[in-house]
């Protein structure tokens, strides 16, 4: 699998999308190609046209505080970081433990060491301890827990503020017959349903990447 065949995108739009996409900070270059070096699954990472949008919506919200569920090597929290407000703060969490020595070196040569604050532990028990308010949460985690954590979120999050869940297109196999035969596709059919019937929200399942369901929470 190459950066350009990750998700539903034809591979040579995502390049050509990609090629005409401002250029990757060097720190996150340099985290992407030491996770493909040293890690079983770097196909995980949001990678530079994922990662390029994210910051992209960032820096529109300018968000006080974040909460990413789903660190893995910090390629998105990076990304995510880069648009909040002075004295901002982005929470990110991950149940590997090993990822916490293998992000450090990355979240301080972006300049980001006193604002991504990295808690290891299972998302489903730390944000029940979390205050927010969060102008934004991005879910990225284990795919069959997405509905779990839009509800134990919804109520942490500000009015008028924004939840993205990335992999919503889940290679495609939302449409397919059997969608539901296997977990993480159950769980990501699931979560779209839900969404989908809520009232007090707005949202759109953006075709980027692998799909990234982005949600705003009505302020009325
Ligand atoms: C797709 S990766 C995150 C990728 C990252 N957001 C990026 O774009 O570079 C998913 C991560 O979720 C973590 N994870 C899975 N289940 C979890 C849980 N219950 N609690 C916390 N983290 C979990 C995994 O360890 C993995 O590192």
């Amino acid at each position: 699998m190459n950066e350009f065949d990750q998700g539903i995108m034809n591979s040579g739009i995502e390049k050509y999308a990609t090629d005409h996409t401002s250029a990757e900070l060097s720190v996150l270059a340099k985290l992407s190609r030491v996770t493909h070096l040293r890690t079983h699954q770097p196909q995980m990472l949001s990678g530079h046209l994922q990662g390029a949008f994210l910051q992209m919506i960032s820096h529109m919200i300018k968000p006080v505080a974040i909460l990413e569920i789903g660190t893995f090597t910090g390629y998105s929290a990076i990304c995510l970081a880069q648009g909040l407000q002075d004295g901002g703060k982005l929470t990110t969490i991950d149940c590997n433990p090993e990822m916490e020595d293998f992000t450090k070196p990355y979240f301080e040569e972006a300049g980001l060491k006193d604002k991504i604050e990295m808690i290891i532990g299972d998302a489903t028990e730390i944000i029940t301890n979390l205050q927010g308010p969060f102008d934004l949460v991005f879910i990225d985690a284990d795919k069959d827990n997405y509905e779990k954590y839009f509800k134990m979120v919804f109520p942490k999050v500000s009015p008028g503020g924004y939840i993205m869940a990335d992999n919503t297109l889940w290679y495609g196999r939302v449409i397919e017959s059997n969608a539901e035969s296997d977990r993480e596709t159950a769980g990501i059919v699931r979560f779209n349903k839900y969404v989908q019937q809520l009232e007090d929200v707005e949202n759109i399942l953006l075709p980027l990447r692998d799909g990234i369901m982005i949600v705003r929470k009505k302020t009325e």
